[in-house]
């Protein structure tokens, strides 16, 4: 099949970076243009049995050093619907376990000549480190509590999905903001496209300064859920604290958890957001997170695929173009 398509000469312009490694750097018309493009392969992806052919002969690699399951599984899902072959690399069974750096990991996989790597790594800036060192595209699954690029790209497809638009919405970000990729990367996103945006959090779990990055801060979650039209919750990154940043989770879920009664005075359409895992009953009410009129939690995952898909497309347009294959008898 042929992906519903722009032309390669129309994504290279539209889509001007060979890497994707943040949502910095990205300009308005880029992201509108990314999520033109994953509208059309959502639709694509709820007919059965679709595998594209835009990148037969191309290799996605997956190299996840922290553990994962939406975007790994996502990557992979969206290299094998565009008719890629996907590896994926397990840290537990490499040779990083033997000591090697990620750079020589790194140029042992360049070696082997992949078109797409796909980074996710707990050190900010490792996976931008390593895109220099490369000849392939990469792709920033996350690093550390740095950015989570296509996070933040699915998150505003599914709110311009529910909501029609991203430009004057009201975006409440609730959390662990300090450790937390996601809600950086969502910040600029979110931003860059006219949004307003506000976190929540008690002043532990706040980065020093965070006001610089474009929002407004409040400590009281009823405060910073007035009258939102979203809400995006976070999980405490425990694997990011030394130490304790909350008293205790039953505390924390009293205070900052969502529930009905916190909700109430949001927007009364206000969608509820969350990147997973979850931890229901420490961030989130279990029964808030399963009312499909509320939260759009599923539709981002499936989203997710779409905007892979797109992305994967986009890089593309800038790879050198490959020879039509050769057939042997
Ligand atoms: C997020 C991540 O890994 O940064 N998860 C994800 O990619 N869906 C958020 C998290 O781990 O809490």
């Amino acid at each position: 099949m042929t992906p519903p398509s722009t032309s390669p000469a129309t994504a290279s312009e539209r889509f001007r970076h060979r890497h994707l490694l943040g949502i910095e750097g990205l300009k308005a018309d880029e992201i509108t243009y990314l999520l033109d493009r994953a509208e059309s392969y959502v639709a694509q992806n709820r007919q059965a049995g679709t595998r594209l052919s835009l990148l037969r002969g191309r290799t996605l690699m997956n190299l996840f050093f922290e553990s994962s399951t939406r975007t790994r599984m996502s990557f992979e899902l969206a290299g094998k619907r565009l008719g890629a072959d996907v590896i994926n690399m397990s840290v537990e069974g490499s040779s990083i376990k033997k000591g090697e750096t990620l750079m020589d990991t790194a140029m042992t996989l360049n070696a082997m000549r992949p078109d797409v790597l796909v980074v996710r790594h707990s050190d900010s800036g490792a996976v931008a480190l390593l895109a220099q060192k490369v000849s392939c595209s990469v792709i920033n699954g996350g690093d550390g509590a740095h950015e989570h690029p296509t996070q933040a790209l699915l998150d505003a497809l599914t709110i311009r999905r529910r909501k029609g638009r991203i430009e004057g919405l009201v975006v409440t970000i609730c959390g662990d903001i300090s450790h937390s990729r996601v809600a950086r990367s969502n910040i600029q996103l979110l931003n860059i496209m006219g949004a307003q945006v506000r976190v929540v959090a008690p002043p532990t779990l706040l980065p020093p300064m965070v006001e610089r990055l474009g929002v407004e801060v409040y400590n009281d979650m009823r405060r910073g859920l007035a009258g939102c039209d979203i809400v995006m919750m976070l999980r405490l990154q425990s694997e990011r604290m030394n130490g304790s940043y909350v008293p205790s989770l039953s505390e924390y879920f009293h205070f900052y958890g969502l529930d009905r009664a916190k909700l109430a005075v949001a927007s009364p359409d206000a969608l509820v957001m969350h990147p997973g895992p979850m931890n229901r009953g420490v961030e989130i009410d279990t029964d808030l997170a399963d009312d499909i009129d509320r939260s759009a939690i599923a539709e981002q995952v499936e989203v997710g695929v779409a905007i892979r898909m797109a992305c994967l497309e986009a890089l593309m347009a800038h790879l050198p173009s490959i020879a039509p294959q050769e057939s042997r008898p």
